[in-house]
Order: structure tokens, then C-alpha cells, then sequence
């Protein structure tokens, strides 16, 4: 099966189109690279926009089979592996251009990873990425029988490793990770009711909004671990919407639209059906 190819090995306009979507970043970032637009230290800059796109990737990856059962939109199913792979070769890249900012300097390198936290933490997460990249084809499948779907559940903790790094990074505006947080606890919750009760809008709107205050409540709570930041006082910036839109915001939104979207499907299939049911 070729990355544009789906099982029977007919060309699949979606997987090209995915496939191709996934180099857009990595031509982005070299573009911006070639045209100086990455500063005045552009290895630096790269490793946070590679760290920032591996992060993406691998809630991407996550999001896939919620969505399938949401929506039954079942060929989703055939992006899931690359979409994951990516998520892969984006960490790979991250950990290059940190070798490459480190000088080439292995020795360097290990010391660091072993003594600095958000580090070790950054190698587990890379480390499983690749576990999982490489027991990810068809023959793996094969090979680790009933193994394979308990052993690829580890993405979940590669996901919050992963986010537990970019927060530790991240010193005193944690905004980003938070995001990432939200959406991945987002997908999180899509996974707990079984798919004929996900498929209800109540259910929908209330994963948003417990997805929402979670958010708002994990990341007051780094804030005040971590920065010494009082966690009212950023539960209160939450309260400044619409002038600021906090995290929490922007999942609530997404759940929200995801709710919306679902129950216009729904309406459309229904009417249709009445129509066709006429003719
Ligand atoms: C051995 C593995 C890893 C190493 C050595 C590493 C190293 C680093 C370093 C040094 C930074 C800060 C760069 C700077 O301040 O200039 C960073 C940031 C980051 N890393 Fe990693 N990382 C690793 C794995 C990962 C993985 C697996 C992910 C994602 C799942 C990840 C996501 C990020 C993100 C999102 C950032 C911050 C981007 C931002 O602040 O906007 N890293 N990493």
C-alpha cells in the first residue's frame, strides 16, 4: 500500500491529499529558513516549530477515530498510520536540530537529556513515537497479534508526556501548551461514552464544556505550580472573553462546533431520507 493508495490498492484522492498536507510545515519552516524570516537564531526557532508540529500531529492522530465514530466517516481510518508517522518524523526532526544547536556534541547531548527533566521526559516521548512508528506496518500488525492495539494505546502517554514537556518549556506564558492540553483532553473524553451515545448533541456539548473547564482548571493549577502566578487570577482571565480568548475558549468553541456540525449532518441525512422516501 503506497502512501496514495488505499487497501485495494486503487488511487485515494483523501490519503494524496493528507499525504501531501503533512510536508506543508516541513516546506514552510524551510522556506522561512531560506528567507531569513526564522531570526537571528534560526535552529532555535526550528526546534520550537518542529517541537509545536509534532505536538499537532500527534492530537491529530488522536482526534482520527473520534471523529470516525462521531461523524461514520469510516475512511478516515486510512490517514490514521501517516498522519501518526508524521507526528514521528516531525519529533525526529526537533531532536535533530537540537543535536544540531548542540553542536553535533552526542556526549553533550546524553548528559542533558539525562539530567535535565523536561528533556528526559521530551526522550520517552520521542523514544515511543518511534516504537510505535516502527510497529505501525502491515506485518508488525500481523506479528503482534492481539499485542498491537494495547501497545499503540502508549500514544495517549506519548501525548502527555509530549504536553508535559512543551509546558515545562514553556517558562512563564504557557498559552500554547494549554491549548494543546485542552484539545488532547478533548479527544480524551470523545473516547469515554460508547458511539450510540456519542452520537447525541447533549453528549457532544456537554464533553465541550467539561473539556472547557478542565482546561481553564489544569492550566490555573501550572500556573501556580509552575509560576508562582496566582491560578484565580488566571480562572479570572478566563472571565475577560471576548476581549482575551483563553484556551479554554477555544475548546469549548471547537467541542461546541463539533456538536453543531453533527447535528447538521444529521438533519441533512433525515432530510434526504424524507425526500427519497417521496420520490
Ligand atoms: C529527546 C527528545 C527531545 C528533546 C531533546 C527536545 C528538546 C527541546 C528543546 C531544547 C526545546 C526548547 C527549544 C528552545 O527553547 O529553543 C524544546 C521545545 C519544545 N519541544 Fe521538545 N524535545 C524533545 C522531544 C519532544 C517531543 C517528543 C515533543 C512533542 C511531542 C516535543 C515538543 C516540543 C514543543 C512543543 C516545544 C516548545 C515549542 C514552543 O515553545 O512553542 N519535544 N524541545
Amino acid at each position: 500500500m503506497y502512501p496514495w493508495t488505499d487497501r485495494s490498492g486503487r488511487f485515494s484522492a483523501l490519503k494524496s491529499a493528507v499525504f501531501a498536507g503533512l510536508f506543508l510545515p516541513l516546506l514552510w519552516l524551510i522556506w522561512r529558513w531560506r528567507t531569513g524570516d526564522l531570526g537571528p537564531l534560526p535552529i532555535d526557532e526550528a526546534t520550537l516549530e518542529s517541537g509545536r508540529w509534532t505536538v499537532r500531529m500527534i492530537v491529530i492522530t488522536l482526534a482520527i477515530t473520534p471523529l470516525q465514530r462521531i461523524f461514520g466517516w469510516g475512511r478516515l481510518a486510512l490517514v490514521r498510520r501517516q498522519v501518526g508517522l508524521a507526528a514521528m518524523g516531525y519529533a525526529l526532526l526537533h531532536l535533530s536540530l537540537y543535536v544540531a544547536d548542540q553542536k553535533f556534541d552526542l556526549g553533550r547531548v546524553a548528559s542533558e537529556i539525562a539530567l535535565r527533566l523536561y528533556l528526559t521526559i521530551g526522550f520517552a516521548a520521542v523514544f515511543g513515537l518511534v516504537v510505535l512508528g516502527v510497529t505501525s506496518t502491515n506485518a508488525a500488525v500481523r506479528y503482534l497479534g492481539r499485542w498491537w492495539k494495547p501497545l499503540h494505546r502508549v500514544a495517549y502517554a506519548i501525548a502527555g508526556l509530549g504536553i508535559l514537556h512543551f509546558f515545562m518549556q514553556s517558562k512563564i506564558d504557557a498559552t500554547q501548551a494549554a491549548l494543546m492540553m485542552g484539545f488532547f483532553i478533548l479527544v480524551m473524553l470523545y473516547r469515554v461514552p460508547n458511539a450510540a451515545r456519542l452520537r447525541s448533541v447533549w453528549t457532544l456539548a456537554g464533553i465541550a464544556i467539561m473539556a472547557a473547564f478542565l482546561t481553564a482548571g489544569l492550566e490555573a493549577t501550572w500556573y501556580g505550580a509552575a509560576t508562582g502566578i496566582k491560578p484565580l487570577a488566571v480562572l479570572q482571565a478566563n472571565l475577560l472573553f471576548p476581549g482575551v480568548i483563553r484556551p479554554a475558549w477555544v475548546v469549548l468553541g471547537t467541542g461546541l462546533a463539533v456538536a453543531l456540525l453533527w447535528f447538521g449532518q444529521r438533519t441533512w441525512a433525515a432530510q434526504k431520507r424524507q425526500l427519497q422516501a417521496a420520490a
